[in-house]
């Protein structure tokens, strides 16, 4: 019998320390351990960050391994984020991964970690075909990406300032909400009234976006209202988050439903943190029942900052035999084509 491509992926770019198990393109375990220490101080602090993850690292990749019910020798390859993120956590994460894989005598694999959260859409079935155009929303980034296949990416619109996530973010600290924002503004939007306010959508050529001024926007409302009504904010917060939410949303889907027009995609998808938003799911879906395209749209968990989408690239990447060297660094000359 045909021994199985059993592969260990490990994410730590960010805030979450995740790992997962991939046996012959199929997810046995995507585990992950979020910082919940970031939330006091409006943000991901990075030294804080790259110390939970020396704290969970072991535990998490453990725990995956009991859970899938695989011994770590009878790993194919180990694989590992390696760029973008906060240098200080994406070290851990990447030596622990090197570590491990000389250990073994295994192969190691090093992923772009926007490129994986646009092939968790091959996590689950059903899958898109190509061409396919995806919406990647995070809180760093903010792409339009085509892809023609797995290996053949290309960004044909970006942020010029702030990302999707960042501007819920931000909206939500204006709102006096904690880090990250973008999920409770999700939950009390589900309460509000989107049309009660109206704020500014910027009005850029092409398929690049901007919600700096849209944070401007929001800033000075409400200082204005405050102003007024000290209140103001704790009186119509659910009418707030839907308004902004509805804005973010539709300054999104504008430009990807132009764009996917434009290039004759039928099959297209969002992905990234921002994915997991009920709102836009729901607008996506929308648009496939009004029967242009075929919408994707990945289940919650593999949504946000998780290992399961690393392992679906490293399994891709480990088919086409393209290997990484151990000498390779966190962050170094990785480019969004580098795959
Ligand atoms: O992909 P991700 O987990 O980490 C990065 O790579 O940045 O994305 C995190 C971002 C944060 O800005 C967070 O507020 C946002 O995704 N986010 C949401 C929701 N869940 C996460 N934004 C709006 N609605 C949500 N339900
Ligand atoms: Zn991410």
């Amino acid at each position: 019998m045909k021994k199985p491509i059993l592969i260990l992926a490990i994410e730590s770019s960010c805030d979450d320390t995740s790992a997962a198990i991939i046996r012959d393109g199929e997810i046995l375990v995507n585990l992950t351990a979020t910082q919940n220490i970031h939330e006091h101080y409006g943000g991901v602090v990075p030294e804080m960050a790259s110390r939970a993850h020396l704290q969970n690292i072991v535990p998490v990749v453990t725990a995956a391994l009991q859970k899938a019910g695989v011994k770590k020798t009878e790993l194919t390859a180990i694989a590992c984020t390696q760029a973008p993120g906060l240098l200080g956590s994406l070290i851990v994460g990447f030596n622990f991964a090197k570590g491990l894989a000389q250990g073994l005598n295994i192969p190691f694999l090093a992923i772009h970690h926007m490129q994986a959260h646009i092939l968790a859409h091959w996590a689950t079935a059903p899958q898109p075909q190509f061409p396919f155009l995806c919406l990647t929303v995070s809180g760093g980034h903010t792409q339009l990406v085509l892809l023609k296949d797995f290996f053949e990416m290309e960004i044909i619109g970006t942020t010029i300032d702030d990302a999707a996530g960042e501007a819920f973010d931000k909206a939500a600290k204006m709102l006096g909400l904690p880090y990250p924002g973008g999920p409770l503004i999700d939950k009390y939007a589900q309460l509000g009234n989107p049309n009660k306010f109206e704020f500014s959508k910027p009005q850029i050529q092409g398929f690049n976006y901007s919600f700096s001024g849209l944070k401007t926007s929001i800033l000075y409302f409400l200082q204005k209202q405050v102003q007024a009504n000290p209140n103001f904010i704790h009186e119509n917060l659910n009418d707030l988050c839907a308004a902004i939410q509805q804005t973010i949303i539709t300054i999104l889907l504008q430009k990807f439903i132009k764009a996917a027009k434009q290039y004759k995609v039928k099959n297209i998808g969002i992905a990234g943190g921002v994915s997991a938003n009920g709102a836009l799911r729901k607008r996506m879906l929308a648009l496939e029942e009004q029967g242009q395209f075929k919408v994707f749209i990945p289940e919650f968990q593999y949504c946000t900052d998780n290992a399961g989408m690393i392992a679906v690239a490293a399994y891709q990447k480990f088919l086409k035999g393209k290997i990484d060297t151990l000498d390779l660094a966190p962050q170094a000359k990785m480019s969004f084509m580098q795959f």
